[in-house]
């Protein structure tokens, strides 16, 4: 993946995300015409939009795998400041940003809204106000065109991230979705279909690396410095314990991790003891992947899968990514995983999953609404009269 960025006057980065074969394309074909993007009649093209937290995201999809354009406005800088995401500050910042992202997304993938067959949002879950953004943009979007219109629910974008750069991949397979909010082992059973075989019984994976983050003074965003700051630590240096839940074999527990580095911390402040940032990092950071790890691939042996996936923020995390590749290999399980861009938050995903939707046959009134706490697997669908 190419990304294109620039650092906005506000301090919002602007990127235009490209992988190689569409830059060959786009090279080729020139700009302009609104049918250089390939389109044919049995083509189905869609404006997806997302906004449920701090990027705000507009992409083209065509028939839900090839992306033509793929535009992320990210506000991290804004919020780092204050030590993580200001809903108030998200919120307006994607009413600023999103008609730009849309308009680049079209321009880039050289269509106009004429091309697009359907319009697609993140509906929840994530911040009501942010969510509420893209929701109001695409429902005008709809309205003023007449195209049909998908809500998509943000989980299931993520985990759809990975059809994008594997054209192979197909359901059924196993599913690890990390991110800020969710810890989920998912058997994605098929498009669309979802059985949760496991959760977290507190703190999400990417919420304890941010808290963790924290209390070590890395700051926000947690994640991506743990992960830099594990490189140079000592991995073994502290022995941090990894939950069990009995009566939940595939649930995640991440309280006590954290609780257990917290303590250490404080240990050492009253003994007048220097802790090692780097080696907490790293030693907190294998606990973290190797509960991950060793449940997923459980669970693919025994529910009798062989294709196993990650998806959302913390799967960008390189000790999650090399310990799964072994342990994939190990166990002759196919390992998927997109590129890190297309592990955070962004709006190509949600074109993947809204495309499946859309065959489906859902479709979504002028009614919708944002979800903040919609839940994963069993959510209501829409199948809405009309086009
Ligand atoms: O999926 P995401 O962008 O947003 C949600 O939908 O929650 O995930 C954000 C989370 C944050 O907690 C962030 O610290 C974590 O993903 N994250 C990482 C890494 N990059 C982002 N955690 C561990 N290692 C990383 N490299
Ligand atoms: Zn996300």
């Amino acid at each position: 993946m190419n990304i294109d960025k620039n650092v906005e006057d506000d301090g919002v980065i602007f990127m235009s995300i490209k992988d190689e074969e569409q830059n060959k394309d786009s090279a080729k074909e020139g700009a302009g015409d609104a049918k250089s993007c390939g389109k044919s009649d049995e083509d189905l093209l869609i404006l997806a939009i997302e906004s449920s937290c701090d990027e705000s995201a507009a992409a083209v999809v065509k028939n839900g795998r090839e992306v033509l354009s793929n535009i992320i406005s990210s506000q991290i800088a804004l919020h780092t400041v204050y030590g993580g995401v200001v809903p108030e500050i998200a919120s307006r910042k994607h009413v600023e940003k999103m008609n730009g992202c849309i308009r680049a997304a079209l321009s880039e993938a050289k269509v106009t809204l004429d091309d697009i067959d359907a319009v697609a949002v993140t509906y929840g879950p994530g911040l009501v106000g942010a969510l509420l953004v893209g929701v109001s943009e695409a429902k005008a979007i709809a309205f003023a065109t007449g195209k049909p219109l998908i809500g998509v629910h943000h989980i299931e974008g993520h985990i759809s991230a990975n059809f994008i750069e594997n054209k192979d991949l197909e359901p059924p397979f196993v599913c690890l979705v990390v991110s800020g909010g969710h810890s989920h082992l998912v058997v994605v059973k098929d498009y669309g279909v979802y059985e949760i075989i496991g959760q977290t019984r507190d703190d999400a994976a990417g919420e304890a690396f941010d808290k963790v983050a924290r209390a070590i003074g890395l700051g926000y965003p947690g994640g991506p410095k743990i992960d830099k700051a594990a490189k140079e630590g000592n991995p073994d240096a502290f022995s941090f314990p990894q939950a069990k839940i009995g009566d939940a074999e595939y649930d995640f527990s991440f309280s006590g991790l954290k609780s257990s580095v917290l303590n250490i911390i404080n240990q050492a402040k009253m003994q007048g003891q220097e802790l090692s940032q780097v080696d907490v990092a790293a030693s907190f950071q294998k606990a973290v992947v190797e509960v991950l790890v060793g449940h997923a691939i459980k669970a693919c042996k025994e529910y009798g899968y062989d294709k196993l996936a990650i998806a959302s923020g913390v799967a960008s995390n390189s000790g999650l990514r090399e310990l799964m590749e072994k342990e994939c290999a190990a166990n002759n399980i196919k390992f998927y995983r997109p590129s890190p861009v297309l592990c955070t938050d962004n709006a190509a995903m949600i074109g993947a999953a809204a495309y499946y939707e859309y065959k489906k046959g859902v479709r979504f009134g002028l009614d919708m609404n944002a979800v903040p706490n919609l839940p994963l697997g069993d959510r209501e669908r829409r199948f809405h009269a009309g086009k």
